[in-house]
């Protein structure tokens, strides 16, 4: 947050700054779902609440898209629309942990997870992931916690992952998911960057992504909007719940938010226009683009280790090698932005153990900046 105020403040300043920083996609939402905003608010509709977990059209279309994209029957009255991907963590967290309970989760990772789960009085347990397993989640690394840390009641996983893109297969992913049900932990699978993936090679290279219910329909599967569609503000996102849960979420939901917002809700049909898969497919092969863009340029900036881009459009880069003067990739970022004008996530927020020898990098940027950024990182490097 401290990088991103200044780049703020820089660029009131006059400078041109580039910002790899973002979480989000620079295009926006598919044509079909900005032409049904328009016509929804020409239309005088009052927009008043809906059901707690979303309409009954929205909750098919959605159980629809998961037989598009993975084959599965979903009743949808086991889908609760939420208020993105966030809103569907607070109801899950709420309804399947309770305080004092203990529940895992990868580190580096989103740190909403970690902080929520805080909030809640429920204590987050670090399994720490690294270059020997790709970036990835391991059973090996569940029984070394259980057997350093004792149990746990949750697991919280993203496949492919925020910060590091990196994705399991499906099955390394089935593992995981049979492990959780054999030792009575309930699996939250963050499902966000499904889609965004790059099939040309990786463990992924034919999927869009596991939905954690082709594997157990105990677990919770979340996804949005936000990520694929590129429609992170309208704040629109979703959960398959299993049946115990429903309920707790039901009531909860109603009293948290009352409904998920209501346009949001009315627009996001149009996401699942064949218009609209093809808009956000295109935006993905531009996204492979500069991810190649930035695998070619690896050599030049000496970074390493990195994580495998599977999926997202993130890039998780060790500078332990670069860091020069510089204790940690916090006060590394602060000098480049303050020389270059060149914004990176230190690997800090997303790791507090050993982010500090690493950065993240959003190539959601067009390739222009990536290309200049890259430039100037190199030079700033040059110079120690
Ligand atoms: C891994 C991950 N999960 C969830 C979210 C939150 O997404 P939403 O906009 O749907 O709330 C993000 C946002 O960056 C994310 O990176």
């Amino acid at each position: 947050m401290a990088i991103l105020d200044r780049v703020v403040t820089l660029r009131d300043a006059g400078r041109e700054v580039l910002s790899l920083c973002a979480g989000e996609p620079s295009g926006g939402a598919p044509t079909d779902v900005r032409t049904l905003a328009g016509e929804l608010h020409a239309g005088g509709d009052p927009l008043g609440y809906t059901g707690p977990l979303g309409t009954a059209e929205l909750r098919r279309a959605i159980a629809g898209h998961h037989q598009r994209w993975y084959g599965l029957e979903i009743d949808p009255g086991s889908v609760a629309v939420t208020t993105g991907a966030s809103g569907a963590f607070v109801l899950a967290f709420l309804a399947a942990f309770d305080a004092g309970d203990r529940v895992a989760v990868v580190r580096p990772g989103y740190p909403a997870y970690r902080n929520l789960l805080h909030a809640l009085d429920v204590e987050p347990i670090d399994i720490a992931v690294g270059p020997d397993t790709g970036f990835r989640l391991t059973t090996e690394a569940l029984d070394a916690t259980v057997a350093a840390r004792g149990p746990f009641a949750g697991l919280v996983l993203a496949s492919p992952a925020n910060p590091t893109g990196s994705m399991m297969s499906r099955d390394q992913f089935a593992a995981i998911a049979s492990w959780c049900a054999g030792h009575d932990v309930r699996l939250v699978s963050d499902e966000i960057y499904h889609g965004i993936t790059y099939p040309t090679e990786g463990p992924g290279a034919t999927s869009r992504g596991t939905c954690a219910w082709s594997l157990d329909r105990s677990t919770i599967a979340v996804s949005s909007f936000s990520k694929y569609w590129g429609m992170t503000g309208w704040r629109i996102g979703w959960a398959l719940l299993p049946d115990d849960l429903l309920g707790a979420v039901d009531a909860l939901a109603g009293n948290v938010a009352l409904c998920p917002p209501t346009p949001a809700q009315r627009v996001a049909l149009g996401a699942f226009t064949e218009r609209s898969y093809a808009e956000a497919d295109r935006a993905v092969e531009v996204l492979a683009a500069k991810r190649t863009f930035l695998y070619d340029s690896l050599d030049r900036l000496g970074w390493g280790p990195v994580a495998p881009v599977d999926g997202a459009f993130y890039l998780w880069a060790g500078i332990r090698g670069q860091l020069g003067e510089h204790p940690s990739s916090t006060e590394w970022c602060r000098a480049l932005l303050e020389d270059e004008g060149v914004a990176l996530v230190p690997g800090t927020d997303m790791d507090p153990i050993d982010g500090g020898g690493f950065i993240r990098l959003s190539f959601a940027a067009s390739m222009e900046v990536i290309v200049e950024a890259v430039d100037r990182i190199a030079s700033f490097q040059q110079r120690g």
